[in-house]
Order: C-alpha cells, then sequence, then structure tokens
C-alpha cells in the first residue's frame, strides 16, 4: 500500500491533495503564494486541524518568500501581519494558529532575511514530519482501546488526509487493525461536506480495513441493538477540562454513546489542546455557508430560498469523553490534571 500524503513541498512550492475532489478524480493542486494557501484552508481543498496547521506552516514559508525586505526587522513585522491573516483562515482547530506562532518564533532569532527564509522552511518541515511521527505513536498507545472482536465508529475524517500522514483517530484504529486486532468498522457519512463517506470511506478501502458506511442518524439505533461497541473521534480543540470541538455531530454521538454505556475517545496531538482556554464554552465555532447545507456539488437539494445553518463544529462536554488519547499518553477524568499532566510529559518526550 502507498502512505496516503496530502501535502507535499517540492520545487519552493506546496502541493495539497485537492479533498473537495475525492474520491472521484485525484487533483493535485500547485500553491505558489501564501493567498492560494490560504484560500486552499477556507475552502476545504485541504482539512482537518492537523493538515490544516502543517499547510499554514507552508503558508508562511511562502509569504517569507514574496515579502520584499532586506532587513530582517521589517521582513519580522510583515511576517507577522502575514500570521494574522493565516490564522483566521478558519477559526475553531486551534493547530492553525498553533503552528503559525511556532514558525514565528523560530524566525525571532536576530539574522539575515535570507537566512530567516531557510529557518522558516525548516520548521515547516520540521511540523510536518514531527505531527505523522506523532500520529504513529498515539496509535501505538491507543491501539488497546479498539480490542478484538467489537465494533468501532467513527465520524468525520480524521485519516491521512486529515493530517500529514497516518491520521489520529483513523490512525488509532489502523493500529489496532495492523496489531491484528479484527473487528467491525462503521463510519458516518458526515453531512453536509461528507467527509465521511467521501473521504474516510476511501482511506479505509486504501488500507484494506473493510468499514461500513452509515448515515449520521442511524448511529443512535445501531448502538441501541448492540452493534457499536466504542466510539473513536478526532478533535479541534480541546479546552483544558477536557471540553472538545470537533465535527458536528460529535456531540450527539458522545451523548449517545453515554445512554447505551458505550466508551467514547478522543484522539489528538497535544498541539490541539489548547489549555488557554478553561473550557469549551470560549471555542469560537465556525459557520460555514448555508450553500453546504442546500446543495450538493452544485445541484440543489433543497427547495430555493429556504433559510439554512451550517455550525461546522459542535463542542463535546468533557464528562461524555472516557478517555483521550495524545502523544502525553491516554488521559482519563479529571481532564483538568490529567491534561496537563500529558502536555508536559509529551512536549519534553
Ligand atoms: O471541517 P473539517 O473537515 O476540517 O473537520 C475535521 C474534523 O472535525 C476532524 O475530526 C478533526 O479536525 C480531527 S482531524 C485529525
Amino acid at each position: 500500500m502507498t502512505e496516503i500524503r496530502p501535502i507535499q513541498w517540492s520545487d519552493g512550492k506546496l502541493w495539497l491533495l485537492d479533498q473537495t475532489r475525492l474520491p472521484m478524480e485525484r487533483i493535485t493542486l500547485e500553491i505558489d503564494s501564501c493567498q492560494k494557501a490560504v484560500d486552499a484552508i477556507r475552502e476545504m481543498r485541504v482539512r482537518g486541524a492537523p493538515a490544516i496547521g502543517v499547510t499554514a506552516a507552508y503558508a508562511m514559508v511562502l509569504a517569507a518568500q514574496e515579502i520584499e525586505a532586506d532587513d530582517a526587522s521589517t521582513f519580522l513585522h510583515q511576517l507577522r501581519r502575514t500570521g494574522t491573516i493565516v490564522s483566521a483562515a478558519r477559526p475553531t482547530a486551534v493547530n492553525l494558529q498553533w503552528a503559525v506562532q511556532r514558525m514565528l518564533s523560530s524566525a525571532a532569532d536576530e539574522c539575515g532575511v535570507a537566512q530567516l527564509r531557510g529557518k522558516l522552511l525548516e520548521e515547516a518541515r520540521r511540523i510536518q514530519d514531527e505531527d505523522e511521527a506523532i500520529n504513529r505513536h498515539m496509535g501505538d498507545l491507543g491501539k488497546d482501546l479498539i480490542p478484538d472482536g467489537g465494533s468501532v465508529l467513527t465520524h468525520c475524517n480524521t485519516g491521512a488526509l486529515a493530517t500529514s500522514g497516518f491520521g489520529t483517530a483513523l490512525g488509532v484504529i489502523r493500529a489496532s487493525w495492523e496489531a491484528g486486532n479484527r473487528f467491525q468498522v462503521y463510519n458516518t457519512e458526515t453531512r453536509p461536506f461528507l467527509q465521511g463517506a467521501r473521504l474516510t470511506s476511501w482511506e479505509f478501502q486504501q488500507l484494506g480495513i473493510p468499514a461500513t458506511l452509515i448515515v449520521d442518524s442511524a448511529a443512535g439505533m445501531m448502538m441501541a441493538q448492540g452493534k457499536i461497541t466504542c466510539v473513536i473521534t478526532g478533535a479541534d480543540r480541546i479546552a483544558a477540562n477536557g471540553d472538545t470541538a470537533n465535527k458536528i455531530g460529535t456531540y450527539s454521538l458522545a451523548v449517545l454513546a453515554r445512554e447505551n454505556s458505550i466508551p467514547f475517545y478522543v484522539a489528538a496531538p497535544i498541539s490541539t489542546i489548547d489549555l488557554e482556554l478553561p473550557s469549551g464554552e470560549e471555542i469560537q465555532i465556525e459557520e460555514r455557508s448555508a450553500e453546504e447545507v442546500t446543495h450538493f456539488s452544485g445541484n440543489a437539494t433543497a427547495p430555493d430560498g429556504v433559510p439554512a445553518i451550517n455550525p461546522a463544529f459542535d463542542v463535546t462536554p468533557n464528562r461524555y469523553i472516557s478517555a483521550i488519547i495524545s502523544e502525553g499518553g491516554v488521559s482519563r477524568p479529571p481532564y483538568l490534571e490529567t491534561l496537563l499532566l500529558a502536555t508536559r510529559s509529551g512536549r519534553s518526550a
């Protein structure tokens, strides 16, 4: 099997696998300006919290190539201004701001403009490489949560496409499968953007892991019938107390899991944990265009002029989450204490 790598840097440009076209077409976009990278994030041609973080890092490299300044302080001033624009491309996933901050910190040293450009590229490559390594490590730490003989439900797309490679929640499922465990996988279609139907189903096929697609609203019945023994999702932002923002519909799955006494797990790198936010109430939820709800592929699926709202994420309160897997370990409640420990041990590892 060839590993899926949605983000590549070569010839001084960024190359993104266009996730709006999968699985029908495999098209690679040539991104040669910071603005094009920001547009690709906004239009969800690249999506998933870690993947947009990595793309933001390369957006800063592209910005650095575009800035016409001979002295380091003017260069850094302009780079910081661009960083604000890149960070705001999508509001919910903290990985975007985290990556931009990390890029700016790497360029804070006193040195010449050419050297700064080199440092920025090195840092973006490091962020990308670390992300895949972290995912593999999380897979190893979390694989025993998906036991042999059971069945797992996942939501949205959290695989290689949503990251630099391997994936978070999907990576944990993959690691368990590769360790020899055999279980039934179900994945939701994930209305309205269909990340589950289009991307997760495709990834499981590429991996050779049998997975059955269900409509989002079938999850409750499947759980009540005993067909699901655990749920695992990714995250876009986890507050200090463990409240977790993830793809719209995650909250409903977590409540249904609790009602049916099924464990509900979240897998996400430490870069998704925002210790500055005390709870999920402070997480900004992205509102996307109503057209994503009323249309599919340019065709209307609702009457002309019908009002629709399209919150892209929801927040699952920490009480519904059985464990959070990060590279810092498998954290369990009380998250206020255990997430702090995980971030400390993960960052020093
Ligand atoms: O709107 P998207 O497709 O970017 O949302 C993605 C998700 O909600 C994922 O579950 C999350 O980013 C984790 S990805 C490893």
